[in-house]
């Protein structure tokens, strides 16, 4: 299956942290922010790279450079967070957003931002959401991408449930999926047990609801 599972201590350390109730919106962030760096490590490793040569102060080496267009695919909000640290991997990547919520009866992505088709498309589209969970958003992201003309597409999530991993293959099996842990399953309000809870409202520390 294209499911990897990065096995890794530090990110099974980091991981408890994140998914305790007890972690604060700022430790939230900076936790999102190593993990994705650690993820995205993994999943870049079968990145295409190019021989080149650079002048050194001592003479010539041989070497290697990018030359895709790579296009970071943060799904609004709460993939925002994982932009910046992987940004500092690739730092010329492209930055490419797509909004979706869920609606909270029908678990359906309903999408509110996408400008994907004005463009080109890039070599390689690389998803980020820390959550995979029924899989639709993640699906309804990956049809966009894929309507724009792009041949290779990843997914990079913090935590992924069994379900949104069946849906987003069974649409897409050529996706990559990376991700620190496969969780048990969803509840049936669609949250990833026993997951983190909300991703988005503890990254941006909205959990206050009016009562
Ligand atoms: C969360 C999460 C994913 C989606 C996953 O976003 O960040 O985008 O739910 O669920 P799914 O796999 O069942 O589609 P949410 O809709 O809560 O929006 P937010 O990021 O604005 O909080
Ligand atoms: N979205 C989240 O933020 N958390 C879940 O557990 C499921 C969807």
């Amino acid at each position: 299956m294209n499911v990897n599972v990065i096995e890794h201590p530090l990110i099974e350390a980091h991981l408890t942290r994140l998914r305790d109730a007890a972690t604060s919106p700022r430790g939230f962030r900076a936790i999102v922010q190593r993990l994705s760096t650690l993820v995205a490590y993994e999943a870049t490793k079968d990145l295409e790279v190019f021989p080149t040569s650079v002048t050194t102060p001592l003479g010539t080496a041989p070497g290697k450079e990018l030359r895709w267009r790579i296009g970071l695919i943060p799904i609004l909000r709460a993939g925002l967070a994982m932009v910046d640290p992987i940004l500092n991997l690739i730092p010329d990547a492209e930055v490419w957003h797509l909004g979706f919520y869920r609606d909270e009866n029908t678990l359906q992505p309903v999408e509110y931002y996408d400008k994907l088709h004005e463009a080109e498309p890039v070599d390689l589209g690389i998803v980020v959401d820390p959550m995979l969970a029924t899989g639709g958003s993640a699906t309804a992201a990956v049809a966009s991408i894929k309507k724009w003309g792009v041949p290779r597409v990843k997914m990079i999530a913090m935590l992924a449930a069994p379900e949104g991993i069946a849906a987003l293959h069974s649409a897409f099996p050529d996706v990559q999926i990376y991700t620190c842990a496969i969780d048990e399953r969803l509840n049936d309000k669609g949250y990833i047990l026993p997951g983190l809870g909300d991703a988005g409202d503890r990254i941006f520390n909205t959990v206050r609801k009016r009562g």
